[in-house]
């Protein structure tokens, strides 16, 4: 039997793979903020009859405690972990402020998968064939990182370049890895998965929420059929330590989406951001 942490785990491709691997016989612990999807996810689980190898855990993971809080819960429950997959997301329209202060977007998009996914390393590496699956949006829209503010205090914000500044930091994340872990036998995957049916569009004020959902309805996949080539990749991760994929089309790791210095760079950045957030958690 597998172990898979799914953050993001109760709703849209998260939920669906949860789902999948629950009904094939795995473990499955999703993450996510509110208790009423958490609760329909585990009922979802029982009726698969896999009441006894599902677990939801509620946290923020918008705040470097919640982010701490799971992993430290994970590392204190689970032995090994096969997977790890990150699918948490809500757009915000306006900017939104995180509890330690930072944007929120950039917080639970990238920040609590560079916590997370750094700090679990040690239990992949006790299992088989373990993965991080991170899913993104690399080779999709373009985006930049504002590196002098990261948290849009000067540039003006908008809730579109929030997201690509978040999509840009986990392409970096991602080629940073086997840098930061060169003997952790964990294969990165980030994987964007196009234009997929979920709650995307339930933070939407209408008529946004109304066209995206309408555009959905035309254009996007169903979560059944977006998830099949992404259980493919966690079952059978390729052999490079990170890979980046558009659906099943792999992608050059070159560009400046990739570059390693920039990686390098927010790493840093990353660390200093933290360390802040630390100090200041000490000091209130
Ligand atoms: N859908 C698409 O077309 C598309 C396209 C490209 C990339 N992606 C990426 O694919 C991933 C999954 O997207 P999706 O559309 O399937 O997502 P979704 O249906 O919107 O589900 C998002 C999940 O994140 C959780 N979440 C939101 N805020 C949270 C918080 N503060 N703390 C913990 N959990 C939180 C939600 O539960 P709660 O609200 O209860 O917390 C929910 O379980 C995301 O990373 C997204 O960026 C999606």
């Amino acid at each position: 039997m597998r172990t898979y942490l799914i953050t993001g785990g109760t709703d849209g491709m998260g939920r669906g793979l949860g789902l999948h691997f629950l009904e094939r016989g795995d473990r499955v612990i999703a993450v996510a903020s509110g208790e009423a999807k958490g609760r329909a996810f585990t009922e979802a689980a029982a009726r698969l009859g896999a009441a006894d190898r599902v677990r939801f855990l509620r946290a923020d993971l918008s705040t470097v405690a919640g982010m701490h809080a799971v992993t430290a819960e994970i590392e204190s429950s689970v032995d090994s972990l096969d997977g790890v997959v990150f699918a948490t997301q809500r757009f915000q329209q306006r900017r939104v402020l995180t509890a330690d202060g930072l944007e929120y977007t950039f917080a639970l998009s990238y920040l609590s998968r560079f916590v997370i996914g750094h700090g679990l390393v040690p239990l992949l590496d006790r299992a088989e064939a373990p993965v991080v699956f991170n899913l993104g949006a690399p080779g999709g829209f373009p985006g930049r990182i504002f590196w002098d503010d990261i948290s849009f205090e000067r540039e003006p914000y908008k809730g579109m370049k929030a997201a690509t500044q978040a999509s840009r930091s986990i392409d970096l994340l991602a080629v940073d890895f086997p840098r930061r872990h060169p003997d952790t036998r964990a294969k990165y995957v980030v994987y964007n998965p196009m234009f997929v049916k979920t709650g995307m569009a339930d933070p939407l004020p209408q008529p946004k929420r109304a066209f995206t959902n309408a555009m959905a309805a035309l254009f996007a996949q169903r979560v059944a059929k977006a998830i099949v080539p992404m259980a493919a990749l966690i079952d059978g991760p390729p052999a490079a330590p990170v890979t980046a994929w558009r659906r099943t089309t792999p992608l050059p790791l070159t560009g400046k989406d990739f570059d390693p210095d920039a990686a390098d760079r927010l790493h840093r950045l990353t660390g200093k951001i933290l360390e802040r957030v630390e100090a200041a958690g000490e000091l209130g």
